[in-house]
């Protein structure tokens, strides 16, 4: 075949060139909320802006005004979702063992929750605007310094009345105090006093504080835990007995049902149950586009593991990390940390794999104080997003696309109390390895697990006395072959998946128009197996009914296969430029050649235009399917 180029690729800025635009220091969502800040990122702008005009993402209830952390996919924004989703569950499940999956109801018993630790530690510590009510996230205030001026009252003569609430506000030490006066009487003309007198006025130089609000300098509450879980009634009668929760995670269905799923899928440790997913938490904060959203969706595998006890009894050794990277095929003697290791490595290759380079992604182990009250370790898989946190240097350091915990037996066991539903699995293989341990590796496995038993107990408030009687008892169901499988579970969330990589195929370069004059392009460089529309398919001009014809019958033969858009209408040149904001990845042109005019050798070849180089190479259409499946797949 013969291969021409008919558009130059003239370069340009690179896919994720994008981090040296930003500051992004705002909530970006308009809605109907007083208090939205202005945007200030340009480059989340104009991302913003094409998502709407192409339809990948709206904002929620658009006509109304919108609803704070709510959003909604349109047609691109859809098909890019579900190619996510669905490559994940392939990834996950279908091209791996032992790996089956679930789709659980949103709402569970409320009890589901409150052995998860949901109901009582799922919270942020909140602060709320005395002034305009807004609400901060208490970790989210930066430190400020300044002078901070202090009132005990004001009062309004005229009408009468008197407020004998404090109030402070901050400002810059440079500022007159009269700032901080108007501030105060804002205040107070909030409590019903029209020309407010301030009382007992005193000042003093304040450094880092984080109890004013950024914005207007107002004293903020004291921080108190706000509970992240979205309730709902369940049933006709709206009383407390009915409260039940929209589900913050994907993840307690798994470990409640893992005794049903073990059942019927006859799975030996290890094994996997993923599920995909919608999740909501009452954020009190969204911001960044769609990254902290109060709806979502999830992308969760919890992976069973043999506790390590059971892993050397079996295999005389628990085998260790030997350093980093990817630990290469999964053994019998691996323990929890190498498990660990493989799946932080197996979900960076998944990353890797929809186009998102390793240089963009950044892997962050938790300090033991970061850690949530169940996990031994977890990996935050960081993504260079446009906003976020920033280094010493000003640098962008990332922001979390998915989490990889390892949780121990936590979760399971927490259910097995709850539920008082045994989770202990019997391990045919450790039953048969148990007995022929030697008398001080059997005392010496045992006691490991009685500690590690008994430290779960006391943390999750069982008394002493109790505690030590169940674990003795979980430490001889060991040595008959019993456990609580331990867990390790890859965590990621779609949406956030979804932006970072629309922020990673956003691409400006330069194109020729029509008549071959160069003009800036916006393209999309998707990954092929994540873009939204696989193949455009064009003919040459829409009022040659040959052309149609031929053209329509090429989209029909692709349509099994592949997502293809039809597109007769305008220039071939601005056909071109509409797919590429889409991030179409191959474009097919029929012209006279395919109908083999003046008796063409090129009949039924057609043009296969690549989107990123731009470069047409001319291909049987009889090869098409083969072809554009190999490179999408
Ligand atoms: N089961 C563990 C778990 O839920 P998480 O770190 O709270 O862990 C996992 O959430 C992932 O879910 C995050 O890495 C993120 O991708 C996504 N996620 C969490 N909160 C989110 C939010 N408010 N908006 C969008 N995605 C969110």
């Amino acid at each position: 075949m013969s291969s021409s180029s008919t558009e130059k690729n003239t370069g340009g800025e690179s896919a994720g060139a994008h981090c040296a635009f930003l500051d992004i220091a705002a909530d970006l969502a308009n809605t109907a909320h007083p208090m939205v800040e202005p945007k200030t990122s340009e480059f989340m702008e104009t991302l913003v802006s094409l998502c709407k005009r192409r339809g990948f993402i709206f904002q929620s209830s658009e006509i109304y005004g919108g609803l704070n952390g709510f959003w909604d996919y349109g047609p691109l924004g859809a098909e890019l979702k579900r190619n996510i989703k669905d490559y994940w569950w392939r990834s996950m499940t279908q091209l791996r063992e032992g790996v089956v999956g679930l789709d659980a109801s949103i709402i569970m018993h409320p009890r589901v929750w409150e052995a998860s630790g949901h109901t009582s530690t799922f919270s942020d510590l909140m602060v709320d605007c005395l002034l305009t009510k807004k609400r901060f996230r208490a970790d989210q205030i930066e430190p400020q310094s300044g002078t901070a001026y202090f009132y005990t009252g004001a009062t309004d003569a005229a009408a009468g009345k008197q407020s004998k609430d404090p109030f402070s506000a901050l400002i810059g030490s440079d500022k007159h105090p009269e700032y901080a006066r108007t501030v105060a009487r804002q205040f107070y003309q909030q409590r019903g006093l029209n020309a407010p007198a301030l009382e007992g006025e005193r000042f003093e130089p304040v450094q880092n504080t984080t109890r004013y609000n950024p914005d207007n300098g107002s004293l903020l509450t004291e921080p108190r835990p706000f509970n992240l879980m979205l309730k709902t009634c369940v049933g006709p009668v709206e009383s407390a007995d009915n409260i039940s929760y929209l589900r913050p995670e994907t993840a307690q269905a798994i470990f409640v049902q893992f005794k049903n799923v073990l059942e019927v899928s006859r799975q030996k440790l290890p094994f996997g149950i993923c599920q995909i997913g919608k999740a909501f938490r009452n954020e009190i904060n969204p911001r960044n586009f769609t990254f902290r959203s109060r709806e979502f969706e999830q992308m969760e595998l919890e992976f069973f593991i043999r506790p390590d006890e059971a892993v050397e009894a079996v295999c005389g050794r628990v085998a260790k990390p030997a350093g980093p990277g990817h630990p290469g095929e999964p053994q019998p003697d691996w323990g929890w940390q190498l498990w660990h290791q493989y799946w932080v490595e197996e979900r960076l290759r998944f990353y890797e794999s929809i186009g998102l380079p390793r240089s963009s992604l950044v892997e962050y182990w938790q300090k033991p104080e970061e850690l949530a009250h169940y996990a031994r370790a977890t990996v935050d898989v960081l993504y260079k997003f446009p906003f976020g946190k920033r280094g010493q240097n000003g640098e962008l350091i990332g922001e979390e696309l998915e989490g990889i915990a390892a949780r121990s037996d936590f979760d399971l066991s927490q259910h097995q109390r709850f539920a008082a539903r045994s989770m202990t699995v019997f391990d045919e293989e450790l039953k048969a390895a148990w007995p022929k341990l030697d008398r001080a590796k059997q005392a010496e496995l045992s006691e490991r697990f009685f500690q590690h038993r008994l430290n779960y107990l006391l943390k999750v408030g069982e008394t002493p006395g109790p505690a030590e009687k169940q674990a003795r008892q979980d430490a001889e169901t060991l040595a008959k072959g019993g456990y609580v499988p331990h867990v390790i579970e890859p965590s990621a969330g779609v949406d956030r998946l979804a932006l970072a990589l629309i922020c990673d195929a956003y691409c400006l370069d330069q194109a020729p128009d029509d008549k071959g004059k160069l003009e800036t392009r916006v393209v999309m460089r998707f990954h092929p197996r994540i873009a939204p529309i696989k193949a455009a398919v064009f003919p040459l001009l829409k009022n040659k009914p040959d052309l149609v014809r031929k053209a329509k019958e090429v989209r029909d033969l692709l349509r099994p296969h592949i997502s293809v858009f039809y597109d007769e209408a305008g220039a071939i040149g601005r056909r071109y430029r509409r797919q590429d904001e889409a991030g179409t990845p191959f474009g097919i042109t029929v012209d006279f050649e395919t109908l083999g005019e003046n008796g063409s050798e090129l009949k039924d070849t057609v043009t296969l235009r690549d989107r990123d180089t731009m470069k047409q190479d001319r291909v049987r259409i009889a090869d098409l399917v083969p072809l554009l499946t190999a490179r999408i797949r």
